[in-house]
This record gives structure tokens, sequence and C-alpha cells, in this order.
């Protein structure tokens, strides 16, 4: 037993030697340092464009099939460039040649190895958070990755290794000391139980510890439990991804298109819907081409209204995009946007949150009925105070009599919540 232990302990520290020692990203440097000396003039490793495309996503665009043929067209690009351009055989170069209308400088210097550390260093490039070569922004596309740091991690481990092994080395040595003092004193030496049964044993002999342990770790099973019971249900904050990387903040807000241009039944109906590829086409039928993703996530609107951007006739078959659903109330409640949009002059933000700034759209607010009647408790009823002119208070006749009558009942009310026009009714939100 303890001598298989022995042995373990070595095989234990040459591992954590070699865990220590290698170095994993020495490759992915080499590639950043050829690619800067030799590339970076016109090439950016992410989305931006320069003399040349930008690299990201370069892998799976480029021609040859399978890896092996990829690689292949790649060595072959990089080191005799203009020579492919030149003689116009290759349709994929001849198109990026019609677009950026230079011809890339040929690399044969650089060797097989050196040009798949490139290729390493591409792929698995991720932009900075503050990138001023796309004007300080960081492309919103890509999310920012929480690094979890596992060296902590690994050294706690690596501790913990250690100092079983010291424990377990101390433990032999004290034993076979007392082993040859035993034989040298000729006193009958009881070798030590093995390691389970020292456990069970130390158990049995401390009972108000071990009920103590039994108790903590039965506690935090229980909270665990809890927590994740307690979360069911709750979708605040759901952010599903979505089929096309649409982006409401590139939309409403650097674009200042209006909400209503897309949601255009949010004032008229209760429901707000989601637009139809139609709509996306009034503009994409001549913008082909994103900041930052590039051609990649409008084609797929092409695809969706069956539009050939090479023709720029519909020929294709139309298929509807099937945006994942966001907000959905269970069936037993009734919302209506118009009532609260247009009657209620609520802007879409109070319930919304800033959705001018989301490239990815979440649910903001609750949705809970909690979250509808404290709003109905807090918020006036737009155009009934008493104050108000009569005239332009509601913009519906059924309003304006049922506000006039209101008011005559409670002259002495100077405001009026949701409430008071009966908006706390369980028969308002439930049919
Ligand atoms: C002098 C500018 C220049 C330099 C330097 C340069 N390229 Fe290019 N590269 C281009 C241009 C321009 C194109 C587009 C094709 C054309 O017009 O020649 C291109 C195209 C490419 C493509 C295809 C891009 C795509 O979107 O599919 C790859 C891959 C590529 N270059 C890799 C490299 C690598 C790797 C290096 C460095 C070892 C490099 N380039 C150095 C200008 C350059
Ligand atoms: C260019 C068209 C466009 C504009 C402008 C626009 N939206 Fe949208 N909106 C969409 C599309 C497409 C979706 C579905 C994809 C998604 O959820 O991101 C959507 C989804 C939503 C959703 C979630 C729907 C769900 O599934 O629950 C909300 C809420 C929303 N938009 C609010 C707004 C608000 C508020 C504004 C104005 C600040 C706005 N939108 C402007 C196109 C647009
Ligand atoms: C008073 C709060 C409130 C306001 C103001 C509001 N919404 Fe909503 N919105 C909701 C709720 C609640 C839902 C979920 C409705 C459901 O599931 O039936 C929703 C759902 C949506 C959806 C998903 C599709 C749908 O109709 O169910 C879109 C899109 C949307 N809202 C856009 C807007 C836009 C655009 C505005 C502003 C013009 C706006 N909302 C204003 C509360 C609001
Ligand atoms: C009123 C005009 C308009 C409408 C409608 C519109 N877009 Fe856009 N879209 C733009 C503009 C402007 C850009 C920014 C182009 C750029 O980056 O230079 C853009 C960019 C994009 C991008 C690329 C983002 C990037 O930077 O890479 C995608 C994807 C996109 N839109 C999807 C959609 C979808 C899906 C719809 C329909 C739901 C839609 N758009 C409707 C104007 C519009
Ligand atoms: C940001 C505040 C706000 C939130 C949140 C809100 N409402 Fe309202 N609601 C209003 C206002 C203001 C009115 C009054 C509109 C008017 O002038 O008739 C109203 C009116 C209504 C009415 C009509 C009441 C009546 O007596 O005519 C219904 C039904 C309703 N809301 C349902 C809901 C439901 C369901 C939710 C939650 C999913 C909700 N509301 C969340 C502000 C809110
Ligand atoms: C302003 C709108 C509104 C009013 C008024 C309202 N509710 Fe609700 N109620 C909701 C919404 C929205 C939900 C669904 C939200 C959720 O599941 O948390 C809901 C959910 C419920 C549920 C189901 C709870 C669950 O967990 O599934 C019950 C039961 C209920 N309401 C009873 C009532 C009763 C009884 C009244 C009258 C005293 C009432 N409601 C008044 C909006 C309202």
């Amino acid at each position: 037993m303890s001598e298989m232990f022995g042995k373990v302990k070595y095989l234990l520290l040459v591992f954590m030697v070699l865990v220590f020692t290698t170095d994993y990203s020495l490759a992915q440097e080499e590639g950043a340092a050829i690619f800067k000396a030799n590339c970076a003039t016109c090439h950016s490793p992410g989305a931006r464009r320069g003399t040349g495309p930008g690299l990201q996503g370069f892998w799976d665009r480029i021609p040859g099939g399978d890896d092996a043929g990829k690689t292949k067209w790649y060595l072959n690009w990089v080191k005799n460039s203009a020579t492919i351009v030149n003689s116009g055989k290759d349709p994929y170069i001849n198109k990026l040649y019609k677009e950026y209308g230079s011809v890339m400088t040929p690399q044969p210097h650089l060797s097989d190895e050196e040009l798949l550390a490139v290729k390493e260093y591409i792929i698995t490039y991720e932009p900075p958070v503050d990138v001023a070569d796309s004007g300080g922004k960081q492309n919103p596309f890509i999310p920012v990755k929480e690094k979890t740091d596992y060296t902590t991690m690994l050294w706690l481990v690596s501790l913990a290794i250690i100092f079983i092994i010291l424990v377990s080395a101390l433990g032999s040595i004290k034993n076979s000391l007392q082993k040859s003092i035993a034989v040298k004193d000729d006193k009958e030496f009881k070798e030590p139980l093995p390691f389970p049964k020292n456990l069970l044993n130390w158990f049995a002999n401390h009972k108000l510890q071990t009920g103590l342990l039994i108790i903590l770790v039965a506690f935090i099973a229980f909270m665990q439990l809890y927590y994740s019971l307690m979360s069911v249900g709750v979708y605040q904050g759901y952010k599903p991804e979505q089929p096309i990387k649409f982006s409401h903040a590139i939309h409403a807000g650097e674009n200042g298109i209006s909400c209503i241009y897309c949601h255009h039944s949010a004032e008229k109906s209760a429901h707000s819907g989601i637009p139809s590829v139609n709509v996306c086409m009034n503009c994409h039928k001549g913008i082909q081409k994103g900041t930052w993703t590039g051609t990649e996530e409008i084609a797929k609107i092409y695809e969706a209204s069956g539009f050939n951007p090479e023709t720029g006739k519909y020929d294709g078959e139309q298929k509807p995009i099937k945006w994942i659903r966001i907000h959905n109330l269970p069936d037993l409640a009734y919302f209506n946007h118009s009532q609260h949009v247009t009657v209620g002059e609520i802007e879409c933000q109070t319930c919304h949150g800033p959705v001018e700034e989301m490239h990815e759209l979440y649910q903001y607010s609750e949705l809970t009925m909690g979250w509808c009647i404290n709003c109905h408790r807090e918020t006036e009823v737009a155009g009934l105070a008493a104050s108000d002119d009569e005239g332009e208070v509601a913009k519906n006749p059924y309003y304006q009599k049922m506000f006039n009558e209101l008011r005559a009942q409670h002259k002495d009310v100077e405001v009026f919540q949701v409430e008071d026009i009966g908006g706390l009714e369980c028969s308002k939100c439930h049919y």
C-alpha cells in the first residue's frame, strides 16, 4: 500500500513539473510576431477592413474545401499572391481583387510552419476591449469573454497535493522510525491502519465534529437546491441568441431609426410584432455590408427574402427568419401595447430599458403581476389631471367620456393614478 503510494507520489511530482513548465501559448505568440511584421500593414486580425480584408473568420470563407485543402490554398496564396492575382484563374481571388483593387505582396520568405502559426494567431485572435483602430470601439458581436483564471485554482490543487505528499512522507518516516525503535527495544510494533479506516475511526471518535460537518454539507446542498428552484421561471435578463446578429444599438441607436418604423403595430394594437424581412430589405437592398459582421449576417437577410445581391432580383425562395421570442406573458394575462404607448403615453424604454444601447436585446423588466400593479399604483393617467385642458385630454372618445365622468365625481382630486380608473381590477388583466 504505502509502496504503491510512493510511486504515485513521483508520478504526481513529474506531472506538476510538466504543468508548470509547458508554455502553451508559444505558437500563438510566434504567430503574432510574424503577423505584425509581415501582414499587419494591410490586414487587421479582426474584422476591420484595411488595404486588404480584415482576416477575422477567413479560414471559414477561403476556398479549398476541407482543412487540408484550405491549408494548401492558403500557403500557396500567401507565397504566390501576385502570380495568382495576375493569372486571373482563381475566382475567389478575382472577386476579392475586384473589391480591394490592390495586389497583395507575395511572402515567399515565410516557411509553412511560420504561416501556420500566423493562421493560428488569426483564428484565435480576440480583439481587446479598446481597439484604437476601430474608433475605440469593441466589436459588439464578439462578447468580451470573462477569462476564468485557472492559475489560482491550479496552485491551490498543487499545494493540496504537495501537502498530502508531505504528510504521507512524514507519516511513513515516522512509521519506520517507530518501527526501528520498536525493533530495537524488542517491543511489538502495531502497523498503522490504512487511510480510509483511519478516517472512519476518526469520525467514530469525534461525534460532535462529525455531526457539525454533516450539518454544514447538508446546509450547502440545501441552499444550492433552493436557489436553483427560485430562479426557475425568472426570465428577467433573458437574452437568447438570435438567428441573425441584429443589433438595436446600431439601428435604433447609431442610425436613429425610430422604434415604430419596425414595430409599427405598437401604437395601434395589442402586439408590437417583429418586422418582416421586407422591412429589412427597404434598407438592406442597398446596404450589403456591415462594419462589424461584413456581409455574413446581411447575407442571411437575402437568403430569407430570396434576394440575389448579384443580380438584384428576388428569384429565390422566401424563408421567414425564425426570431426567438424574448418577452412572453403567460396566456392568463392580457397586455395591450397601444393602451400603454398611445393612450398612456409611456415610452418604450420605461418597460424595455435602454434598447437603443443593446446590441443583443434582453428582457429588461420582471414582467410579473407585481411589476404591472406597482406601476398602476404609481403612474398618473396621462391627461387626466384636473388642471389639464379638457379638449385635448384623451385621443380616444371612450376615454374622454370616462375621464369627464371621473372628474365630475372627484372634483377634489388633482391627479388620477391608473389605479383610480380600474387598473387594479383583476378582470382588466385576466379574462
Ligand atoms: C501590401 C498589402 C498586403 C500584405 C502585406 C498582406 N496582404 Fe493579404 N491581402 C491583401 C489584399 C489586397 C488582399 C485581397 C486580394 C487582393 O486583392 O490581392 C489580401 C488577401 C488575403 C487573404 C484572403 C482574405 C480573405 O478574406 O479571404 C489572406 C488569407 C491573406 N491576404 C493573408 C495574408 C497574410 C497571412 C499576410 C502576411 C504574411 C498578408 N496577407 C500580407 C494585401 C496584403
Ligand atoms: C430596424 C428595425 C428595428 C428597430 C428600429 C427597432 N427594432 Fe426592436 N426588434 C427588431 C427585430 C428584428 C427584433 C427581433 C430580434 C431581436 O430580438 O433582437 C426586435 C425585437 C425587439 C424586442 C423584443 C421582442 C421579443 O421577442 O420579446 C423589443 C422589446 C424591441 N425590439 C423593442 C424595440 C424598441 C424599444 C425600439 C426603439 C428604441 C426598437 N425595438 C427598434 C427590429 C427593430
Ligand atoms: C407598459 C410597459 C410597456 C411599454 C411602454 C412597451 N412595452 Fe413592449 N412589451 C411589454 C410587455 C409586458 C410585453 C410582453 C407581451 C406579451 O407577452 O403578451 C411586451 C412585448 C413587446 C414585444 C414582443 C412582441 C409582442 O408584441 O409581444 C415587442 C417587439 C415590444 N414589446 C416592443 C415595444 C415597443 C417598440 C414599444 C414602444 C413603442 C413598447 N414595446 C412599449 C411592455 C411594454
Ligand atoms: C432604415 C434602414 C434599415 C433597416 C430597416 C434595417 N437596417 Fe440593418 N442596417 C442599417 C444600417 C444603416 C446599418 C449599418 C451599416 C454599417 O455598418 O455601415 C445596418 C447594419 C446591419 C447589419 C450589420 C451590422 C454590422 O455592423 O455588421 C445587420 C446584420 C443588419 N443591419 C440586419 C438588419 C435586419 C435583420 C433588419 C430587419 C429586421 C434590418 N437590418 C433593417 C439600416 C437598416
Ligand atoms: C410603466 C408603467 C406601467 C406598467 C409597467 C404597466 N402598466 Fe398598464 N397602464 C399604465 C398606464 C399609465 C395605464 C393607463 C392608460 C390610460 O390612460 O388608459 C395603464 C392601463 C392598463 C390597463 C387598462 C386599465 C383600465 O382601467 O382601462 C390594463 C389592462 C393594463 N394597463 C395592463 C397592464 C399589464 C398586464 C401590465 C404588466 C404586464 C401593465 N399594465 C404594466 C402603466 C403601466
Ligand atoms: C395590471 C394587471 C393585473 C391585474 C390588475 C391583476 N393581475 Fe394577476 N397577473 C398579471 C400578470 C401579468 C400575471 C402573470 C405574471 C406572472 O406569472 O408572474 C398575473 C398572474 C396571476 C396569477 C397566476 C400567478 C402564477 O404564478 O401563475 C393569478 C392567480 C393572478 N394573477 C390573480 C389575480 C387576481 C386575483 C387579481 C385581482 C385581485 C389580479 N390577478 C389582478 C397581471 C394582473
